[in-house]
């Protein structure tokens, strides 16, 4: 059977990204800044999930951000969608096969203080997994037991500190708690998360940060803060807010992105 990475590999040519970025909810207008990109649709990909659902579309951009080679990934498979907790896994062997070393990814959340208003920008430090769900259940022998101590690379977040004091872009720092979905949390589920040191809820990332380090890829991840909890000043987040506040944050996360590309690591 032919590979996902062989279909890639043959699309690429002689381009030979070792940086990737997933995109998360409504952060698709990042790819748009991708120069000259090769675009290779995931139902193309044996084993890239095609997402299905509004505010997310699964194609790969390939080509140089800022002068340097990215795969920018256009969408990601959740969890919540299948109950498959590792339905990113063929996505993130296949980036490892390529040679990708370096592997950003991005999504869209929910604050948990009221300090970090939406259209903030988020450098995540470190997680918390609430959804019960190891995308590692299963591995075979020894492989699962992966550390997670320094799961976020501290070079990476250096660099991303750099890239954002160079734009002038505020960038929050905290923990992110993933939570299953696809339902919204109530205001008890926001105050327990609070109380556990959580500045960011969402219910992608952990999972593909947990089967990155599985690959031995270096990972950074960063949250649009595109709403507050619920309950926090009386929200109650919904989908559409999701998608209208990730993509007035879009530009943004380009402009730091671009900026981390062009920086060096
Ligand atoms: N909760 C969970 N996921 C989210 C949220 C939220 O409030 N906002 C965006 N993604």
């Amino acid at each position: 059977m032919i590979r996902a990475v062989d279909i890639l590999r043959q699309r690429l040519g002689t381009l030979r990204p070792e940086t990737a970025i997933v995109l998360g909810s409504s952060l698709g207008p990042v790819a748009e800044a991708v120069a000259s990109p090769v675009r290779i649709p995931y139902r193309d990909l044996p084993g890239f999930p095609v997402p299905g659902i509004s505010g997310h579309s699964g194609e790969v951009f390939a080509g140089h951000l800022a002068d340097r080679p990215v795969l920018v990934l256009r969408g990601r498979g959740h969890p919540y969608e299948r109950g498959d907790a590792a339905v990113m896994r063929p996505v993130i062997e296949a980036l490892q096969v390529l040679g990708v070393t370096t592997l950003i990814l991005t999504n869209a959340a929910g604050s948990l203080t009221s300090a970090m208003r939406p259209g903030s920008l988020m450098l995540i430090t470190d997680h918390i997994n609430f959804s019960g769900m190891n995308p590692l259940v299963g591995e075979e022998g020894d492989k699962g037991f992966v550390p997670m101590t320094a799961a976020y690379d501290a070079k990476l977040g250096e660099a991303m500190r750099r890239a954002a004091q160079a734009e002038q872009i505020r960038l929050h720092e905290g923990v992110y708690v993933w939570f299953s979905g696809p339902s919204f949390e109530t205001p008890a589920e926001i105050r327990m998360a609070q109380s556990w040191g959580a500045h960011a809820v969402g219910m992608s990332t952990v999972p593909e940060v947990i089967m990155a380090r599985r690959f031995g890829l270096r990972v950074a991840g960063l949250s649009v803060i595109t709403n507050l909890g619920a309950g926090i000043e009386g929200a109650s987040p919904s989908h559409e807010e999701t998608k209208s506040e990730g993509m007035k944050a879009a530009g943004d996360m380009t402009r730091l992105l671009s900026r981390f590309c062009a920086g060096g690591i």
